[in-house]
């Protein structure tokens, strides 16, 4: 199959899909909701008596050290949920296997990116058992170290176990983490540790990425160094630097900040008692964008999110005590954080953890380590998929993958074509496929097929979890008949729902709760068909999905205004056939500067070593003037048909200076 006829996430033909695929019979019978009787039974009493469900839910599900008093105390837009209720993170991810047959079962099963000279990648595998021992370990030196509870601290580390064991050894001790994808850059790192104040930083000397090393310990000590307006360090707040050695490439260590994991670890026990936190204390902090062009720092907290990546983990994957589950998301991302660490360990799951990138060294990654460990479960996002219809089925078809049971996609919305690929070439037409939709907002899954009920539809979410009322509104508010397309929101209250923005109620109240009264307004655009399924069609707001990963044009645009040469940019997306979206840049010049290749080159790396190499602009366009209402806003919409190459429709004359347009599409190349 050749990239022409790969076809994009495409809204029209999402609308005429009719095909219904049922859920398995074989796979129907193991499962924990085998029916849409039983499914509609079971959501309407958690929605229509919700503390009742969540009560009882929380109770079964996790491990109290004190049992929560009150479930929910709710004032828009503040909820407290398991008031009263004390409980530890990893605890209920480690402790509570010991002594069971679960506490020699793998926890992680970890393969590293195969070196550049082919030899294989490294094999590790940590048991429930030891992967608590080496968490403690962990909490011990942080302790050593000064931190507390309540302290932030950042984690910029490649996809290695030292990610997941620092991530719990955080919660064991009640210190906030916020972990930064590797794909940031320097600047964006300082950015974050000045936004949350955080004291420590463990990061590696450097990370694998198809064949050559991300240098992380060299930008965290660039971070380091930024001075921000006021003339300050970004960064005066960090006290320690841990390094965990992985490439072993040379790193300066500067004495007195800088420490080695693994020298650190000589020091300490292997006991520490978990800090019993209360339900609401901060668990970590996720940086994501927004419609500004500042990233927002998603506040999470202990019970509720707990509970909803355990829950929706163990109902939407069905996971079974066998089961060799795979999610290849970044530990940098929420899917990481909800379905590679705390989800499945808090169900006893083995999670597999991969290093490296799915082409490398060659296009056959996935389905090389799917045959290896024998995965019975694939979590894995469209953009992915979609790449792999493209480097053609001979890849898959070269391994036996018939240890498969179940696929399931996050991250965007998938195409029917990538869908029916997935089912066919991956899944051998036997896997029901679960396409789940949430955010980072939202801590855990909320529209997804159960997959032993719900009969799926190629490009859609299908129906709410337990618990989630989704509705489709208009402007005001109001539900739009099915059919309809509109804003997608979420009614009530939910466990795993962020608690606010790090330190900026104002933006957190404006963002989400002020669209629509009362209710949550998720920034996508949905319409629901006749048998009530839910369709999302993608950001409403200024926010691209590229590739999977959220990037806000705010963020982008500031980005290039800050290059010298710049005087003004506007950023749209374009639909591309493999990435979802494409970021298209128009760049107007200050007087003097010139248009040119290279310049072009130079923006795109500017844009990089501000945000990071996942912002890099696919496209930049000069332009004399961009096309402005008279009130001075820009015509976002006109912009997408440029950039999209569409004929310009749609009332103009609203234009500033109409001959801008004249100029900017006469600008394309
Ligand atoms: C946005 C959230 C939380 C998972 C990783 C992304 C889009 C996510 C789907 C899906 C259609 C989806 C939405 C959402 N999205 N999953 N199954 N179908 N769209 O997290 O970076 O917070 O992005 O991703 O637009 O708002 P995120």
């Amino acid at each position: 199959m050749n990239v022409s006829s790969v076809p994009s996430a495409n809204i029209e033909s999402l609308s005429q899909e009719s095909r219904v695929f049922p859920a398995p019979a074989e796979f129907s019978s193991a499962s924990r909701v085998k029916t849409m009787t039983q499914y509609r039974r079971l959501w309407s009493a958690s929605v229509n008596e919700p503390e009742r469900f969540w009560k009882q839910m929380a109770e079964q599900h996790l491990h109290w050290f004190t049992p929560f008093k009150t479930v929910l105390q709710w004032k828009v837009p503040d909820a407290k949920w398991f008031g009263g209720g004390k409980l530890n993170v990893s605890s209920n991810c480690l402790d509570k296997w010991l002594g069971t047959a679960t506490a020699n079962k793998a926890a992680l099963i970890w393969e590293g990116e195969p070196a550049s000279d082919g030899r294989p990648g490294e094999e590790r595998v940590l048991t429930f058992q030891q992967l608590h021992r080496e968490v403690c370990r962990f909490a011990n030196v942080l302790k050593r170290h000064g931190v507390e509870k309540g302290d932030r601290v950042i984690l910029y580390l490649p996809m290695i176990p030292e990610a997941a064991i620092a991530m719990l050894a955080c919660t064991r001790i009640g210190a906030i983490h916020s972990v930064v994808f590797g794909g940031f850059s320097a600047q964006s790192v300082a950015d974050r540790i000045a936004d949350c104040g955080a004291k420590l930083v463990v990061t590696a000397d450097g990370g694998y990425r198809r064949g050559s090393v991300v240098p992380l310990k060299k930008n965290v000590d660039e971070a380091l160094t930024i001075v921000g307006a006021d003339g300050e360090r970004l960064a005066k707040s960090i006290e320690k630097v841990v390094v965990v050695r992985r490439t072993g490439n040379e790193v300066h260590i500067t004495e007195g900040r800088d420490v080695w994991w693994h020298r650190e670890l000589e020091y300490v026990e292997d006991q520490c008692a978990p800090a019993k936190m209360d339900s609401e204390s901060p668990l970590f902090i996720l940086y994501t964008s927004g419609s500004t062009g500042k990233p927002k720092g998603i506040l999470h907290t202990t019970a509720g999110y707990l509970l909803g990546a355990k829950l929706t983990h163990q109902y939407i994957f069905d996971v079974q005590d066998h089961d060799v589950y795979w999610c290849t998301a970044d530990i940098g991302w929420v899917t990481g954080h909800s379905y590679v660490v705390y989800g499945p360990l808090a169900n006893g799951t083995t999670s597999l953890m991969y290093e490296g990138a799915p082409n490398w060294p060659e296009p056959d990654r996935f389905w090389r380590i799917i045959a290896k460990y024998r995965v019975t479960i694939l979590y894995t996002a469209p953009t992915a998929i979609r790449a792999f219809m493209k480097w053609g089925d001979e890849w898959p078809k070269k391994h036996p993958l018939g240890s498969l049971r179940l696929l399931g996609t996050v991250g965007e919305p998938i195409n029917p074509e990538a869908w029916m690929w997935y089912y066919q070439v991956v899944g051998g037409g036997r896997c029901p496929i679960v396409d789940t939709w949430w955010q980072t907002e939202t801590g855990a899954i909320m529209i997804s097929p159960l997959p032993g009920a719900t009969p799926t539809k190629p490009g859609s979410a299908t129906l709410p979890f337990f618990g989630i009322r989704p509705e489709v509104v208009d402007d005001q508010g109001n539900p739009v008949p099915k059919g309809s397309g509109g804003k997608l929101i979420i009614r009530q209250p939910w466990p795993s729902m962020l608690r606010g923005l790090w330190g900026d109620p104002k933006r957190f109240k404006e963002t989400y709760w002020s669209e629509v009264k009362g209710a949550y307004f998720t920034g996508d655009g949905c319409r629901q068909d006749k048998d009530g399924y839910f369709w999302i069609v993608g950001r409403i707001d200024d926010v691209l999905n590229v590739a999977g990963h959220r990037i806000g044009t705010a963020e982008v645009e500031s980005a290039l205004v800050s290059h010298p040469s710049v005087a003004e940019a506007a950023v749209v997306g374009r639909p591309d056939p493999l990435k979802g979206q494409a970021l298209v840049c128009f760049v107007i010049l200050k007087t003097g500067a010139k248009a040119s290749p290279s310049l072009r080159d130079e923006l795109r790396a500017h844009v990089g070593k501000e945000i990071g190499p996942v912002a890099k602009p696919d496209d930049i366009r000069f332009a004399d003037g961009l096309p402005k209402t008279r009130s001075g806003k820009i015509m976002r919409r006109l912009l997408k048909q440029i950039a999209s190459g569409a004929e310009i429709k749609g009332d103009t004359t609203t234009l500033e200076d109409l001959s801008v347009l004249a100029k900017l599409t006469a600008a394309e190349e």
